[in-house]
């Protein structure tokens, strides 16, 4: 669930068109920002827009924050990662999303069961939590995560954890593994957005062990198509209503399952 002001979005495509209307009437520049200035004020960005910032790069953080913030992997397993589970070790145990899951459910989402179990709770319960009582959270003894950090990484993993979050089981049938997009409104999406870089097959980049379509972890990919891949140019697609991440993964399902 995320919270939006779309009265800011609108406020600012008004300032636009009134711009382009002054400029294309052949009214000059100087004039046309006097108007403007007058009218509006336009020296702050509209909040809307530096939260979504800090709440994508707070969920690439929360997917990998080492390498966003190009740390080396710690070596170790996490102390709170559970003795029981030996499928995974080092590094990976570190990250965010290895207890907690895609879904912010942790053992009551899709990691509930396979190799990532652990039985940890989500982080559902902090959605619209103050930010300072989950970066608190984070620099707790269970988690250790002080000073390995800096103040701007704690407030943007905050930033995702009380507003970026979204009701993944609205989007995926846990089931079947699919999305409950539409693929066919997906696919003008993905051609568009991610085909320069993944190809219209879903086959790049080519150092990816398979294709998009063959990955299949729908949860994974609604959490990387709304915040970006860590450490890559990637964008992220969190402005947009989250509906049409569930219609480009629709369509990824449609593409090959091998290369
Ligand atoms: C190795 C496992 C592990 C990792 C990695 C981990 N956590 Fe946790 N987290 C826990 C456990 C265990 C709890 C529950 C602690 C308790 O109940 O006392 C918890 C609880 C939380 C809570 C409180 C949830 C609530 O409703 O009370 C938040 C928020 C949280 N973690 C955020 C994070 C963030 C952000 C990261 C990554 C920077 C992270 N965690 C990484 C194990 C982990
Ligand atoms: C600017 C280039 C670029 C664009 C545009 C882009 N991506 Fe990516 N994406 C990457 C790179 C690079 C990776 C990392 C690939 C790797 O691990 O080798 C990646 C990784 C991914 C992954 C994770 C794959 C895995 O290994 O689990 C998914 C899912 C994904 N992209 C989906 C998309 C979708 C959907 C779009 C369009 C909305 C998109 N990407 C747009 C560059 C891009």
């Amino acid at each position: 669930m995320r919270v939006m002001t779309f009265g800011n979005r609108g406020s600012e495509m008004t300032i636009r068109k009134t711009l382009s209307i002054f400029l294309t009437s052949g009214i000059s520049l100087a004039i046309a920002l006097a108007f403007v200035a007058g009218t509006v004020s336009i020296s702050t960005s509209p909040a809307w827009a530096e939260d979504d910032a800090s709440i994508a790069r707070g969920g690439k953080l929360y997917d990998k924050w080492y390498k966003v913030i190009k740390a080396d992997g710690p070596k170790e397993n996490h102390p709170a990662w559970p003795a029981s589970n030996t499928k995974k070790k080092g590094g990976v145990t570190h990250r965010c999303k290895s207890c907690h899951g895609w879904d912010g459910l942790g053992k009551d989402g899709a990691y509930a069961s396979g190799s990532y179990k652990t039985g940890i709770k989500g982080v559902n319960g902090m959605i619209g939590a103050d930010t300072a009582k989950i970066i608190a959270v984070m620099k707790d003894k269970t988690h250790g995560y002080a000073g390995k950090m800096d103040d701007k990484d704690y407030m943007d993993l905050a930033m995702f954890v009380s507003k970026g979050q979204v009701d993944m089981k609205k989007y995926i049938d846990y089931g079947a593994k699919k999305s409950k997009g539409n693929a066919a409104k997906g696919a003008a999406y993905y051609n568009t957005i991610c085909a320069g870089c993944h190809g219209m097959k879903g086959e790049l980049p080519k150092d990816m062990p398979k294709p998009l379509g063959g990955i299949g972890n729908p949860q994974e990919f609604i959490h990387k198509i709304l915040n970006g891949q860590p450490g890559e140019p990637m964008p992220a697609l969190l402005a947009l209503d989250v509906s049409i991440t569930a219609d480009i993964l629709a369509h990824i399902d449609t593409l090959p399952k091998e290369k």
